[in-house]
């Protein structure tokens, strides 16, 4: 890639998790996604989870995938609570990233699922982030950074591994795919009955944040999918949409 936003070499392992599982290799990636078998339940699960509130305009109201397409839209983290996706339910959602377009098939990405305590150690680990950035930041907004893991009962962080100098695929191409399998989990949760909202800020960027969550060297932080279900009087469009246009070359 051009630009280099991400890392400066050697900082980041100081914090990192050691053992055999800190640092994945591409093989283990592969592996990883395949340990669990994908449940042949219908789409949407959780059923005995209690239904807060229908989003009327839930994916599942629509008839075809474009319709849901045409009517997605984001859920702000803040109208995100519990439950989150059960397991049978979270491995269809990432089950769906698998089918992202992957030019070569080098599988440019993973995901880590953060939920339960584990989203209270996130919250310190952005209000060290913070910390660090700014050492005379005040409580307040670190009580704000810690509060950004908290909002959803689940985060999954979505990540990108570019290999660099491959004979045949740009990096770009590698990020891209990243970036549709990191959706495809946004629209696999939205169909599943779940709200979901895909948050970055300067914090998936800070090298603390990705040393602490066991990234390597050569992995980006891509997304924090924050994924839930959705509180009643949540939004439930998105933005008004432009009016798209079919724009011919005439060659
Ligand atoms: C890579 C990426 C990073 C984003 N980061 C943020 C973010 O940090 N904060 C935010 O408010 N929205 C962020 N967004 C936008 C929201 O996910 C969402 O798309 C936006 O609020 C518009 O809502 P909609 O999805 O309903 O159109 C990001 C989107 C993408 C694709």
């Amino acid at each position: 890639m051009g630009r280099d936003y991400r890392r400066k070499p050697s900082s980041r392992q100081e914090n990192a998790p050691v053992g055999p599982s800190a640092v994945p290799n591409r093989s283990t990636w592969a592996t990883r996604s395949m340990t669990k078998p994908v449940g042949r339940k219908p789409a949407i699960m959780n059923e005995n989870r209690p239904t807060l509130y229908r989003d009327p305009a839930d994916m599942t109201e629509h008839r075809d995938l474009v319709d849901a397409l045409i009517h997605r839209h984001s859920t702000p983290a803040t109208c995100l609570t519990e439950p989150a996706p059960d397991d049978d339910t979270l491995q269809r959602i990432l089950q769906a990233a698998e089918s992202a377009p992957d030019h070569g098939g080098l599988h440019p990405w993973r995901f880590l699922v953060i939920d339960g305590p584990a989203l209270d150690r996130l919250g310190e680990v952005f209000v060290e982030a913070m910390r660090r950035k700014d050492p005379e930041a005040s409580d307040e907004l670190l009580d704000r950074e810690r509060l950004r893991a908290q909002r959803a009962p689940m985060i999954i962080a979505a990540i990108a591994r570019e290999e660099a100098g491959h004979a045949k695929i740009p990096e770009v191409e590698q990020l891209l795919s990243a970036g549709i399998a990191a959706h495809h989990v946004l629209l696999a949760a939205r169909a599943s009955g779940f709200g979901a909202v895909w948050l970055t800020g300067l914090r998936v960027y800070d090298e603390h944040v990705m040393a602490a969550l066991g990234l390597a060297e050569d992995e980006r932080l891509i997304g924090l999918i924050n994924i839930g279900t959705v509180k009643e009087g949540a939004p439930t469009k998105g933005k008004r949409r432009r009016q798209a246009t079919i724009d011919r070359w005439a060659g």
